[in-house]
């Protein structure tokens, strides 16, 4: 939530800035803003809206320099205003900085600086910092220390910091330092570009990417100073340390928009691809079982796991739920999904042989993070099922899986959401060869998940039928999502994926659960999307679907190729290829991610950046 940028160097740094802003938008969109070192002080562009609106008011007015620092916001204290953007000023303009986090003690300083003769301007808990700093500033500077000193800054920052509670990613510049940015991080992340005399700073690795391939990721509680000739990492704990370079292995191709209107609909289609990548170099097919390098436990201590503990938020806690059926299902333990929100609060007993697992395509989701502390702090050994390479889970995880499904930039999850669900019936083939699986048992999913990527290529022909669909039921302003079994979390994914774009209201359900309450929403403006493929108990999901019909609820269903009898009894059917049904998931969220789109796109909604929404939802 809200996207950081610096530059220090040679370049135009607004340029960076704009563009970088532009490539984190996907973090909060409510404003954007820059801030550009010049010899008459630091200039400060702003403005509530899209990174467009910013760079217009560059262009009328710009802010020419080489060292500067950039922000787009996702708004927590303080309404989407023009005022309210950052950068934020402090003192007499002697600070200026940028934020991504909340300050949860900010009224208690914010009233001891009024009392200093601080004049606050906003009604934002950044503003704070930049008070207290400049505060420290001044203080450091009466006492005696020198203004042309670096350590004179940094010993103000790190005074400040001491005094803050909540989580921050912070870039600072100073008005009497051409040479200087100070950047610092608890909670938030960040990443420094290392390039040849210029440094670049950014909440993730995008905007560096063109740029430079050395990256330093910022740990909790370190601080960087960045000059044009150096960089230097200090932690709060530790003091100055050498910076662990590492080399980013992002490609610009990864972030461009191609031949698709959206990054949504760009992410949909490349799913046969992601699945492949998440599948590539795990599967060992002479043992029947998945290879995993980064679990960081020996098979006696997996063998020994009798309780699997899931955690994650929105569409990572969907695909967790899949999860607990196929883990479960093939490896016979004991399995629970938990809002990460909810476990970072909440004490479950977790015994000594109990694995968790947190779920994150971002790897920077705050509760999720927190959750994942919380059972580390208990003694458990806790893993990570994530996309972003080198986010804080991933690092701080004791062991994990990547997903390798590239960047997802649309806020809506689609590639990730069934990458996790592959590595989910990896991880389960994978625990249940070590116990109670069969080697053809085995056998027979590999081979079924080898044939994914090509099912998914089939699936995705639906796309026209789908936009047909979705015509036809744009503009209904409620939708029941039903499924059973494997198919209730892609229910409840797909309900998800249409409330979140196209802002209708949309409840998914397990099938048969439906006649105990939410039936009573059914009439004939409601569309159910039943996902009914060929299953065990399809029969019983064909009954439910009667009992819509019989209330002259419109449906929709999602089947398998050649089922001839849902198409007498649906309005309309889109049909997905037959795959085991411990794989359905995998296919029928296809189609639900296509007609979720397509309905936003009929309803003019920002498919890519919805209302009220951020991809790393970096705040609790
Ligand atoms: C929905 C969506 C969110 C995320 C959730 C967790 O489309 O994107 O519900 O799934 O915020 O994010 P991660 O997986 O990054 O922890």
């Amino acid at each position: 939530m809200c996207g950081i940028v610096g530059y220090i160097g040679q370049r135009d740094a607004a340029k960076f800035l704009v563009e970088g802003l532009h490539r984190l938008e996907y973090r909060g969109y409510d404003s954007a803003g820059v801030a550009v070192w010049q010899e008459d002080g630091i200039a400060v562009r702003k403005k509530a809206g899209r990174v467009d609106e910013l760079a217009k008011l560059v262009a009328n007015e710009p802010a020419d320099g080489s060292v500067g620092i950039g922000h787009t916001r996702w708004a927590t204290h303080g309404e989407t205003t023009d005022i309210n953007s950052h950068p934020h000023t402090g003192g007499n303009g002697e600070v200026v900085l940028v934020h991504n986090g909340v300050i949860e003690n900010y009224t208690a300083i914010r009233a001891q600086l009024q009392s200093l003769g601080y004049v606050f301007r906003t009604q934002t808990d950044t503003e704070i910092v930049a008070h207290l700093i400049a505060h420290h500033l001044e203080e450091q500077i009466r006492l005696g220390s020198d203004p042309s000193e670096v350590q004179t800054y940094v010993d103000a920052v790190q005074v400040s910091l001491k005094k803050l509670k909540g989580t921050y990613g912070l870039a600072i510049v100073f008005r009497d330092h051409d040479d200087l940015m100070i950047v610092a991080r608890s909670g938030s992340p960040l990443v420094i570009g290392v390039g040849e005399g210029e440094y670049f700073v950014a909440s993730d690795a995008s905007p560096l990417i063109g740029y430079t391939d050395e990256v330093v990721y910022l740990a909790d509680h370190e601080l960087a100073v960045l000059r044009k000739s150096g960089l230097e990492l200090s932690h709060r704990d530790t003091g100055i340390h050498t910076p662990d370079i590492q080399t980013l292995d992002q490609v610009s191709s990864d972030i461009d928009l191609g031949s698709f209107d959206h990054y949504m609909l760009k992410e949909i289609f490349e799913q046969p691809q992601s699945i492949e990548n998440a599948l590539r170099g795990r599967i060992n097919e002479d043992e029947a079982t998945a290879i995993f390098g980064g679990l960081n436990m020996d098979p006696q201590q997996l063998r020994r796991i009798d309780r699997i503990v899931l955690t994650a938020c929105g569409t990572s806690w969907h695909a967790g739920l899949v999860g607990e059926y196929l883990l479960e299902e093939f490896a016979r333990i004991p399995t629970e999904v938990e809002y990460a929100s909810e476990l970072r609060y909440r004490n479950p007993p977790l015994g000594t042989r109990t694995m968790v697992f947190a779920i994150t395509q971002s790897g920077e989701t705050a509760d999720t993070l927190a959750a994942m502390r919380e059972c580390q702090r208990k003694g458990h050994p806790t893993l990570a099922i994530c996309n972003v390479v080198g986010s804080t889970i991933a690092r701080e995880a004791d062991g994990g899986i990547y997903l390798h499904a590239g960047p997802e930039i649309g806020v809506a999850s689609t590639k990730a959401f069934t990458s996790q669900v592959t590595v989910l019936t990896l991880l389960s083939l994978f625990l249940g060869r070590m116990r109670h699986m069969s080697y053809p048992a085995g056998q027979r999913i590999i081979r079924q998940l080898l044939e994914i990527p090509s099912q998914i290529e089939k699936t995705l022909q639906c796309n026209d039928v789908v936009k047909e669909v979705a015509a036809k039921y744009a503009e209904a302003n409620n939708f029941l999502y039903l499924g059973r079994l494997y198919n209730f979390p892609a229910a409840l994914e797909g309900a998800l994926k249409l409330k979140e774009i196209s802002y209708i209201h949309a409840e998914g359900y397990p099938a048969a659960e439906m006649k105990h309450g939410p039936i009573a929403l059914v009439d004939e403006h409601t569309p159910s999307v039943f996902i009914v493929p060929r299953c065990g108990i399809y029969p019983k999901v064909l009954s439910n679907l009667a009992e819509v019909k019989a209330r002259r609820g419109p449906v929709i269903a999602i089947a398998c190729e050649g089922d001839e009898k849902i198409a007498e009894l649906a309005d309309d059917v889109i049909y997905v290829p037959d795959v085991e049904e411990c794989l359905q998931p995998l296919v029928t969220s296809i189609p639900l991610q296509l007609l979720a789109y397509h309905i936003a796109v009929l309803r003019g909604c920002d498919v890519d950046k919805p209302r009220n929404l951020a991809k790393s939802v970096t705040v609790e």
